[in-house]
């Protein structure tokens, strides 16, 4: 195998505490508590090994991040350690004199989530009464603190109905950039999945309302949009390819290549109380495992995308095959595709049942 270059970016789930409920949380459905969760020293020791490792950026997430009230001492540690800090919030914890504190530790950007453009659906969505009104003061007082603001939209078939006007609140509240989302199909989600799975009707819709804005924000607001595997031709790169760009701490120390990876239970990873972070990303068997392209099972073994899309998710082929070293099913040329294809389509012809909430016990 080639040399191992450092990864470009950490991100840092504090904790899996969160007030809201998603029921797309990225989470794993064995959420940790809070016993568990790494002291403030431990993560100090856990930011400088990635500075040495190489990294250059860390996010700062969860669950709800601003839940650990020693969060400015970790951005001042990694803003010390010349790490690009980014914080991804639901908000609703945030007010004028926290943000200041922030701003005054040295973070470097703000990713706030909103999961409708509207009270009632927002508020019903996150599982959180109050939470939209908190989110709309929240992005205005991260604005007035001079800070830049990205909004997380997590899209699916109970809001896409919503979508140009979730992009004008974007723009009204004076983000940088939005990242549209539809919701990737693991953990919560994949529980979820009959619930947010929208048609493909819905989802060409979407695709031109995006398109449209675009072209009509060109220069004032920059838009990311990720499509919903299940619907695609070829699978997308996955983290950029397993353990070649990013990594994960969990909650309790445990290091791994995605934020999903606890999903795939035949796998065991490395904590960062055990052994040195950089060990962990050069030599741990879980992110050695589907590393580089050596491990691909044919058509990815010879296929001309190998090192484009690294043989797609991980994570995906194992929900849907129970074989994490599987191409992924979104790529047309897995045997397995179509039924993939057939599990979204059924899922989004049939009734939308309740969702089931993120929260401890319910998974
Ligand atoms: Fe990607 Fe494998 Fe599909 Fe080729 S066969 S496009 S490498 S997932
Ligand atoms: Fe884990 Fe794609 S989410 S590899």
């Amino acid at each position: 195998m080639n040399e191992i270059s450092p990864p470009l970016a950490l991100l840092a789930e504090l904790t899996h505490r969160c007030p809201l409920q998603c029921p797309y949380c990225s989470n794993p459905l064995n959420l940790e508590r809070g016993s568990g969760e790494l002291t403030t020293a431990e993560w100090q020791r856990a930011i400088d090994e990635a500075a040495a490792l190489g990294i250059l950026q860390i996010h700062f997430s969860g669950g709800e991040p601003t839940v650990r009230r020693d969060l400015e001492a970790l951005v001042r540690h990694a803003h010390d350690a010349n790490l690009y800090t980014n914080l991804i919030t639901a908000g609703v914890m945030l007010d004028a004199e926290r943000i200041g504190s922030l701003v005054e530790a040295g973070l470097d950007h703000v990713q706030l989530s909103f999961q409708d453009s509207e009270p009632v659906g927002g508020d019903r969505i996150g599982g959180f009464k109050g939470g939209h009104a908190k989110k709309i003061e929240v992005a205005r007082l991260i604005r007035a603190a001079g800070l830049p603001l990205t909004l997380n939209l997590v899209v699916h078939r109970q809001n896409l109905h919503h979508l140009e006007d979730l992009i004008a609140m974007a723009v009204e509240l004076d983000a940088h950039r939005m990242e549209i989302a539809h919701v990737q199909y693991y953990g919560w989600a994949f529980k979820n999945r009959a619930a947010l799975m929208p048609t493909r009707t819905q989802l060409e819709q979407a695709t031109a309302v995006v398109t449209a804005a675009r072209e009509r924000l060109k220069g004032k607001v920059v838009i990311d949009y990720v499509v919903p595997d299940y619907y695609a031709r070829r699978p997308k790169s996955c983290m950029g390819g397993w353990g070649r760009q990013f990594l994960n701490i969990s909650p309790t120390g445990k290091v791994l290549p995605c934020h999903a990876a606890e999903s795939v239970t035949t796998l065991s990873f490395d904590s960062v109380r055990q052994r040195p972070l950089g060990d962990i990303w050069r030599n741990s068997e879980a992110f050695n495992r589907y590393r580089g392209t050596d491990w691909m099972p044919e058509p990815c073994h010879s296929c001309d995308r190998r090192e484009i899309d690294w043989g797609g998710c991980r994570c995906q082929a194992f929900a849907i095959l129970g074989d994490a070293g599987a191409t992924d099913p979104a790529c047309g040329l897995s045997p397995f595709h179509d039924r993939l294809v057939h599990l979204a389509e059924q899922d989004a012809a049939g009734e939308t049942p309740e969702f089931v909430y993120r929260r401890i016990g319910a998974g």
